[in-house]
């Protein structure tokens, strides 16, 4: 946490009161948070009046929910279809939209958007998701063009496979990227000095499964 106060959310209220929990060790700042599902542009401007009354204010927002819902294009359903991209790229754009005037009027801030190396390499059975994460690179890097001036460093991370509990059923391996390196990664790109942007960061495990 490194001092900072911090806000999440989650669809579910027991896992973000669960995490709540987590990060509340006595370490670090105030931690926060409210279920929202951020496909929702309603939800999402509940969570930012929420994060405005909880911590008075945002310096860094980022966007890491995300979901993977994969299969042949022939096959997938539009239900399918629509929520990867609603929370995979309208979802950051709904929040993006919330924290960019919040940041102007604070004289700046940071995004750092969760991507993936499937926003560069398509795959099979990767057509709803590789389209998400695609979308997610370009929009990212235009915002970063749109608000640069406005001292708002836009950043993204692309990692290959994290230990996560995204792809449920796949056993764990500890020859993927841990989560906490991504976190590495993170801060990183916020403590770079200011007039210094890593706009993007790809990273892979060191040796994958062959
Ligand atoms: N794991 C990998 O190998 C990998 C590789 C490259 C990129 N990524 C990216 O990394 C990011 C994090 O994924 P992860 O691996 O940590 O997966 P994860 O363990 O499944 O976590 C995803 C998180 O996103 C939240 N979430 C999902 N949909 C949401 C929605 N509509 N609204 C609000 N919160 C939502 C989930 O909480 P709830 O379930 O409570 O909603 C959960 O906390 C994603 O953007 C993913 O695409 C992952």
């Amino acid at each position: 946490m490194h001092g900072a106060d911090v806000a999440i959310c989650g669809r579910s209220a027991e896992s973000v009161s669960a995490a709540v929990t987590d990060l509340s060790d006595g370490t670090g700042g105030k931690v926060v948070g409210r279920s929202a599902d951020i496909g929702s542009d309603r939800q999402v401007a509940e969570l930012f009046r929420f994060v405005d009354a909880e911590l008075g204010g945002l310096d860094i927002l980022v966007n890491n929910a995300g979901i993977g819902v994969f299969g042949p294009v022939g096959e997938m359903s539009v239900d399918d279809w629509r929520r990867t991209i609603d929370t995979n790229l309208s979802g950051v754009f709904y929040c993006c939209r919330e924290a960019i005037p919040r940041f102007r009027n604070a004289g700046g801030g940071f995004v750092v958007n969760i991507s993936s190396l499937a926003g560069k390499n398509p795959f099979s059975r990767g057509g709803a998701y590789n389209a998400s994460k695609f979308g997610l690179n370009g929009f990212t890097e235009a915002m970063m063009m749109d608000h640069r001036y406005d001292n708002i460093r836009v950043s993204y991370v692309m990692p290959g496979s994290v230990e996560t509990e995204f792809s449920p059923g796949v056993p764990r391996a500890d020859w993927k990227i841990a989560p906490e390196d991504i976190a590495e990664i993170v801060l990183s790109i916020l403590r770079m000095p200011e007039r210094t942007l890593i706009s993007r960061v790809e990273v892979r495990p060191s040796k994958p499964q062959k």
